[in-house]
């Protein structure tokens, strides 16, 4: 196919084009992301889980002094007269580092005037890797905080690891825990912050908007069960923590704060999702009660955005933070034209949420958590979990879509396999476990035809974002892991994000395709957006090849017009494949399903550069200079 790029023409990008979604499923905050090592630290869903009882102790969970309104439950360990304590095996396993410092600390309720042992084990060869003894300040009938340092003395071989905390009373005793909590050093070293290894794939891939906080876990099973902002805040004792929709408990200590420092070490902007109403059994709050979340919306933005002065801006500073933050998006909800929720989000709880939100804060823009319905000038929100032919068939979906109202693609992903027909995905069959190569590919040609309509489309996210292998709930996901930071595996899709995020086209320019025998050429197996790229100062043309049951090489001659003419001018070609074939994936033992080839392309006679794009491949050409 031969392309000419013209010199005129075509539209402004957004800027948001590439981000990030991210809910706590799939135990991507709690046991992912959020840092903490001790798993079920506070008791949260009235279970012992991951917590066993040391020498002859025994475990009780008990409620007669609770440590907070929050944190009703506490653990008694009941002691003979040798050794006592508890144990804890994190979320499936803990890594261990030498050249780590892990900061503990927990409550304890009960008189023992002797030291507490705290230390991290090896499960497996039952070796103490780091062990410190701390003074005990426990008293009688309250509660005392113990602070505490963990230097390991040796790496651990593997994640088979557990944090042991042990007292040795001289008569028998009974000791209550509470908020028994270790972290490794965090990204940036923020006091209950991020795992580093995980931040650092976000920041790989260039994101511009991060999507919070969902997704489902945003609107709750039932009534009561939304994720609700004011109860993320401020110290770990006020977090009661929820059972999130997703099954597991969600401590909440990646709460509302922890999101905007997130948004903040990765320089992107925050899309907000508010909870509008909708509950996952189809309850829908009804119109003469749903002011209580318009106004509780308006008090989580004036928290976020509020003077000092306000009621919530003072709250803010409150707890450390006087400096207010910036939101610009709002998304009201999270698909709310599932669940049965379409109707009265139509007739009155977008409306109720954007009159109120844009009377107060008019330059927040706001979008519908759906693309059946918006409201005056909202933007809209589209998913799409499918098969990659049919994906790759969306390529032109956005092509004559109404303007004035902004398209965030809030979560996309090939999910099953094809079919002999053009199908959409059936979710009573089960999803792939992997993104495969030619799904990552279809993602890609679907991506391209947002790119191409970077006038209206505002940004795109693939979802889910994270994957503990250990458990859950949804595959495939962007990015796998367990305890192990070198279990951490970037998905088959990962790689063509973060090629065409790191070349972001900011004006396109239209193309015209022809023949080699100078007819006009459409789309398929090659699709395309050319463009001009500000930031690099470059034209840049961004293709996928997919042809699903297989097809020989395309060749591409690319003329960007106004363009440097000169034969022998460069542009840098990075061409993304999979040597595997079209099943091939990414798994934590073989993490190199997708190759990349860098080359330098030199043009030819009038500045046309030539080169060749294999079936399923991925590539981006950026001309050196423009
Ligand atoms: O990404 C998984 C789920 O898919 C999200 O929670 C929901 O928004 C969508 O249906």
């Amino acid at each position: 196919v031969s392309l000419s790029v013209a010199n005129s023409g075509g539209n402004d990008t957004s800027p948001y084009m590439y981000g990030i979604m991210f809910e706590d499923i799939n135990q991507s905050g709690d046991g992912g992301l959020y840092a903490e090592l001790i798993r079920n630290r506070a008791f949260q869903n009235g279970t012992l889980q991951s917590w066993s009882a040391v020498g002859d102790s025994t475990l009780e969970l008990v409620t007669s002094a609770p440590l907070s309104e929050a944190l009703p439950r506490s653990v008694k360990v009941a002691s003979g007269k040798g050794k006592a304590g508890l144990k804890n095996a994190g979320y499936w396993g803990m890594d261990v580092k030498k050249t780590d410092k892990y900061s503990g600390s927990f409550y304890s309720y009960g008189a023992y005037d002797g030291k507490f042992t705290l230390s991290l084990v090896s499960d497996i060869t039952n070796e103490t890797l780091a062990t410190t003894k701390i003074k005990s300040k426990s008293v009688e009938d309250a509660w005392t905080q113990h602070e505490f340092e963990l230097l390991p003395t040796k790496s651990a071989a593997n994640s088979n690891n557990s944090f042991v905390l042990e007292f040795r009373p001289c008569h028998q005793t009974e000791l209550q825990f509470n908020l028994i909590s270790l972290f490794p050093p965090t990204y940036k070293d923020r006091p209950n912050g991020m795992r580093r290894e995980l931040m650092e794939k976000l920041v790989d891939l260039n994101p511009s908007f991060l999507r919070i906080p969902g997704g489902n876990n945003l609107e709750g099973n039932f009534a009561g069960n939304y994720w609700n902002w004011s109860r993320t805040l401020g110290p770990l004792t006020d977090r009661p923590g929820r059972v999130g929709v997703w099954t597991y408990p969600n401590t909440d200590g990646l709460g509302l704060v922890e999101y905007m420092h997130w948004a903040e070490d990765l320089d992107v902007e925050v899309v907000l999702a508010v909870a509008a109403g909708l509950y996952l059994n189809g309850e829908v709050v009804p119109e003469e009660e749903l002011g209580v979340f318009v106004e509780d919306a308006l008090n989580q933005l004036e928290f976020l955005m509020g003077d000092v002065s306000t009621p919530w801006g003072a709250r803010r500073a409150e707890l450390g933070y006087p400096k207010p933050w910036n939101i610009k998006y709002v998304e009201v909800g999270n698909e709310d034209n599932l669940w049965g929720g379409l109707d009265s989000y139509k007739s009155y709880r977008l409306k109720m949420f954007y009159d109120a939100i844009k009377a107060k804060y008019p330059g927040i823009f706001i979008f519908s958590s759906t693309e059946q319905f918006v409201y005056k000038d909202s933007g809209q929100d589209y998913h799409k979990y499918t098969r990659a032919d049919y994906l790759m068939s969306q390529f032109d979906l956005f092509d004559n879509w109404a303007d004035g109202h902004p398209i965030i693609i809030g979560e996309y992903a090939t999910i099953q396999n094809n079919t002999d027909k053009l199908e959409d995905a059936d979710w009573d069959a089960p999803k792939n476990k992997w993104s495969n190569w030619i799904g990552s590919v279809a993602e890609a040609v679907f991506i391209l035809g947002a790119e191409r309509n970077g006038d209206r489309v505002w940004g795109t996210t693939f979802a889910p974002l994270f994957q503990n292998l250990n458990s859950y709930q949804w595959a495939p996901d962007l990015i796998s892991f367990t305890a192990d930071p070198a279990d951490t595996t970037p998905s088959a899709s990962y790689p063509i994000i973060q090629l065409l995020a790191a070349h972001r086209i900011t004006h396109t320019l239209p193309v015209t395709a022809t023949t080699t025998s100078n007819s006009t050429a459409s789309f398929g197996p090659a699709y395309w957006v050319a463009g001009r790229g500000a930031a690099e100062g470059s034209h840049i043309f961004k293709a996928a090849v997919y042809n699903s049951t297989g097809g020989a090489d395309v060749p591409v001659s690319v003329k960007f017009e106004g363009g440097s003419d000169k034969k022998g001018a460069r542009a840098q070609l990075t061409v993304l494949t999979a040597p595997g074939g079209p099943w091939a994936h990414n798994t934590p033992e073989n993490k190199e399903a997708v190759k990349t080839t860098v080359t330098t392309v030199k043009a030819g006679r009038g500045g046309v550069f030539e080169f060749s794009l294999p079936d399923l491949s991925v590539a981006v050409l950026v001309t050196e200079g423009a």
